[in-house]
């Protein structure tokens, strides 16, 4: 057993929906962590007594839970900054022969490694990923994630109609995610998703198929593109000229349900996203890589009217950092730019237990609730002489405002999993 004692926040509900209850905050806390389990988390005063003979460390900075990034890319991390594309073309330039080299092993290895040791540095130790087309894609990313430790759910990617040399078949599909459902389960911390890269890369023989896995895994999560940008959304209108809109292609295939996550949703109608919200699924808004394909403007505020499930992804490669404070930071601006507020502690929740519940793992991390995973980060508002002085004497509402806006990597003082320091 032992404890760590400083400023502790969490927000396990949605501020948005329960109000300022959402908020768990302790000025002088403990957080009491045995065999890698929250025990204990409140004001030292009422715990101090109990967990006398603990061994305690004392942090300085503010103790959060540990970021998750509901939706990024890791063989896309060396194609960050790619220049001058919309999706559907930045696709075929930079990105489709970036993922055609994960064919090999070794340097799927090396990409793994990098990409989450980087999403240590930055905070985050929960994530959805996307691999590539190639089961060895998943084996080199669960392997480096069982050695680290790390909760991530992830899939081989379907694309039947991809390009040459990035396809696969719908019958070596299913033979490939039945194979890697079987050797990855239960295994640490790692969960599978059944990942249909977006509709038009899949047939619909192999989009039904992905349907049918999900089904028969009830287990798993769907993980794919919805309503990103307006050139690959003529493109599957056209495709699929009877369907009510993008979601329903997916609907007709059984593919909207609790399990499924869908990246970004920019563009939806009121249909699309109650149906999204009547069927349990969650929605990851991705700030950053929308402005940078020039996909276009989440609507937050429409999105909760329909009290739809919102989590926070980097999308990194269209992407622009894999920091999640930095995207809340661009998060907030866009949600400005659609006339609404996006509340600090609103942000934490949503790239905390928010983005959990849409994983599927809400009840394992997120929160910092007796019984669940220790998995925090310690913020560092004096990691820059300008959020030193922001923070100066702030509320702790203008402090973490800061951070989301002011803050990146420089402010993850240390990242820990299961009460174990991973980084510095
Ligand atoms: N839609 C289909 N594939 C991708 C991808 O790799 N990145 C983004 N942002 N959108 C996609
Ligand atoms: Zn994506």
């Amino acid at each position: 057993m032992k404890a760590f004692r400083g400023e502790i926040l969490s927000v396990p509900d949605d501020p948005a929906v329960v109000g300022t209850e959402a908020i768990r905050h302790f000025d002088d806390g403990l957080l009491v962590v045995e065999d890698g389990l929250v025990l204990a988390c409140g004001p030292h005063r009422a715990l101090s007594e109990k967990f006398a003979d603990v061994p305690t460390e004392k942090l300085d900075g503010l103790i959060v839970p540990g970021f998750v990034d509901a939706h990024v890319h890791y063989p896309q991390i060396g194609s960050i900054a790619s220049h001058g594309e919309q999706l559907m073309q930045w696709l075929e330039r930079h990105i489709f022969p970036a993922e055609k080299a994960f064919a090999d092993r070794a340097h799927a290895d090396s990409i793994a490694a990098f990409f989450l040791d980087e999403l240590l540095r930055h905070g985050t130790t929960s994530a959805l990923v996307f691999a590539t087309v190639h089961p060895g894609s998943i084996d080199a990313l669960f392997e480096a994630a069982l050695q680290r430790d790390m909760r991530i759910v992830s899939g081989k990617v379907l694309m039947d109609l991809g390009p040459e040399g990035l396809r696969d078949t719908v019958s070596t599909g299913r033979a490939d995610t039945e194979a890697l459902i079987a050797r990855w389960r239960g295994r640490g911390r790692l969960g599978y998703a059944v990942t249909p890269r977006f509709v038009p890369t899949s047939s619909e023989e192999q989009l039904a198929d992905a349907g049918a896995l999900l089904t028969e895994h009830p287990d798993v999560l769907m993980h794919t593109h919805l309503s990103e940008n307006p050139g690959e959304i003529e493109f599957v209108a056209s495709r699929f000229p009877d369907a009510a809109d993008y979601l329903d292609v997916y609907d007709r295939f059984g593919l909207v349900g609790p399990r499924s996550v869908f990246a970004h949703c920019v563009h939806m109608s009121d249909r699309a996203l109650s149906r999204v919200a009547e069927a349990g699924s969650g929605i990851a808004f991705c700030p950053t890589s929308n402005m940078f394909l020039g996909s276009g403007l989440f609507d937050l505020a429409r999105a909760d009217r329909h009290g739809v499930r919102i989590a926070i992804g980097t999308d990194i490669g269209a992407g622009t950092s894999l920091s999640v404070l930095h995207t809340l930071g661009e998060a907030y601006k866009i949600c400005q730019l659609k006339g609404a507020s996006l509340d600090p502690f609103r942000a934490l929740h949503l790239a905390t237990a928010g983005g959990a519940r849409v994983m599927g793992i809400g009840d394992r991390v997120g929160a910092l609730l007796p019984g669940q995973e220790a998995d925090f980060i310690l913020l560092d508002e004096n990691s820059t002489p300008l959020l030193a002085r922001r923070c100066s004497g702030a509320s702790l509402h203008d402090r973490l405002f800061a951070l989301q806006v002011l803050g990146d990597d420089r402010s993850i003082a240390a990242t820990y999993l299961r009460g174990a320091k991973v980084h510095r």
